[in-house]
């Protein structure tokens, strides 16, 4: 297993948190709905939202039978809209065409509304134990530092490049706690602007920081 893994999972079970409300069982319907609520919106906020969500919809059953504008109120200042209408019609396409499973192989689950590769990754991880990479734009930043990887990563070339780095770093197990640990990472020190390369478990091994260049990775989209 590569050893840039094995840090990033010591360093998860030692910082990462391990208190918050979806991680409390793996139901794929929670963590599903956590990933959606937490792509474009911080911890601190999604929190109050992901609990009252779940109180008024408490299984993909519920959800998938409630009222469009019933789902969409109780998205009311999380924004990105278009996150609430996708969940609402992914959870009525489970219940049509898996007999109300959530789909277990990440193929499957980014065949959903609004599941990008990299969700459907990290859904099949955490609740499956499967083998599967994400690369989300916190990811990319993380990857673009550390292995000095040149090129905006919005770039359908680099982004492959770096599908295939993501992919040939997996660990053989724990998956899971090296997904959460590769996203609190990026979320939390490997920041956008002014990281804390001091906090980082992978420092040592990190071009840009060996090369004072954390400002400049990853690189800008190009004029
Ligand atoms: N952003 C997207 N998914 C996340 C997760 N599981 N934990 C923290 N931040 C995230």
């Amino acid at each position: 297993m590569s050893a840039f893994a094995n840090r990033l999972i010591a360093w998860q079970l030692a910082h990462g948190r391990h208190d918050l409300p979806w991680q409390a069982n793996r139901d794929p319907y929670r963590v599903w709905l956590s990933e959606i609520m937490l792509q474009q919106t911080q911890v601190d906020t999604v929190v109050p939202y992901y609990l009252r969500f779940l109180e008024r919809f408490p299984t993909l059953e519920q959800l998938a039978m409630a009222p469009a504008d019933d789902v969409l109120a109780l998205w009311s200042g999380l924004g990105y809209y278009a996150r609430a209408r996708n969940l609402h019609q992914a959870a009525q396409q489970v219940m049509r065409d898996h007999g109300g499973r959530f789909p277990q192989a990440a193929e499957a689950i980014a065949s959903l509304p609004g599941i990008g590769r990299s969700t459907a990754a990290a859904i099949a991880a955490f609740c499956f134990g499967q083998r599967t990479a994400i690369l989300d734009g916190n990811v990319k930043r993380v990857l673009a530092r550390q292995f000095g990887i040149e090129g905006f990563p919005g770039t359908r070339a680099v982004e492959l490049e770096m599908w295939a780095l993501a992919e040939s770093l997996l660990p053989a197990e724990h998956v899971d706690t090296y997904t959460q640990a590769l996203m609190d990472l990026g979320a939390t020190v490997c920041t956008r602007s002014r990281p804390t390369c001091a906090a980082c478990p992978v420092s040592e091994t990190c071009v840009a920081r060996r090369q004072g260049r954390q400002a400049e990775l990853p690189s800008p989209r190009p004029p």
